[in-house]
């Protein structure tokens, strides 16, 4: 299981490495599973190479180039400098709010999954897609997954309707199992759902067939709360 905390355009390079140690003190003392696996995105700045094995940190938006003039980007040699070998690419925040084209991401994920990196990709359909029927959000879907290599061995895909995140208001199980059944088609994949998971939903949204973890915003910026994510999400797979 995979439960990754997306930070968004939250914290600093201080209040991450107080988050990071609290984290890891919690991860020692709880003697969790091994196959949990602890992702944390923080703001680039923030980005280092903290002290903490069981948590990996990944970069929430690369550029597709070695280095060079691209103002106010980073890229591998950057994210070398730190040894992170993890980025998200295609979330939605991303396309809609900075205009990422799918032509961009699909050159991101070639880019970085050339070099071999850890991608997790996000898809995801709008309010409106929804509310024409599952099939036009399955045809979307596919769209966004043209590009890319879904037999890439390190892809995690994250499905994450616009229209549920940071809305407070997270998909139906039902819903998700539908969308989680038509990607377990096309990929083998791990698939994680992101859009308003919290403490109490995270054990629903983790019994849904196939869903093997989530991406999550809000609920991860305050240390306890993504604690008590995990600590339910935990309890939910040995019960
Ligand atoms: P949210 O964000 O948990 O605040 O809905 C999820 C995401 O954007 O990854």
């Amino acid at each position: 299981m995979i439960l990754a905390a997306n930070f968004k355009m939250n914290h600093t390079r201080s209040s991450t490495k107080e988050y990071i140690d609290s984290l890891c003190r919690f991860l020692k003392n709880g003697n969790f599973d091994q196959d949990i696996e602890i992702y944390l995105f923080p703001p680039a700045t923030a980005l280092d190479s903290y002290e903490c094995e069981s948590v990996r940190i990944g970069a929430q938006n690369a550029y597709c180039a070695e280095e060079g003039s691209f103002t106010g980007e980073i890229g591998p040699v950057q994210l070398g400098e730190f040894g992170i070998e993890t980025v998200l690419i295609g979330h939605s925040e991303r396309r809609e709010l900075f205009g990422e084209s799918q032509e961009l991401i699909d050159k991101k994920f070639a880019f970085y999954k050339e070099r071999g990196y850890e991608i997790f990709y996000c898809i995801g359909e709008r309010l409106d897609i929804r509310e024409r029927g599952i099939e036009e959000v399955k045809s979307f879907l596919r769209r966004q997954l043209l590009n890319i290599d879904t037999d890439y061995e390190n892809l995690i895909i994250a499905y994450e309707p616009v229209w549920a995140i940071g809305t407070g208001k997270s998909a139906h199980t039902e819903d998700i199992a539908e969308v989680m059944e038509f990607l377990g088609s096309i990929t083998d994949a791990p698939l994680l759902y992101g859009g308003s998971v919290k403490a109490g939903n995270i054990e629903s949204i983790i019994s849904v067939e196939g869903c093997e973890g989530a991406l999550i915003g809000t609920a991860s910026w305050k240390v306890d709360s993504f604690c008590e994510i995990i600590e339910r999400a935990q309890m939910r797979k040995r019960s």
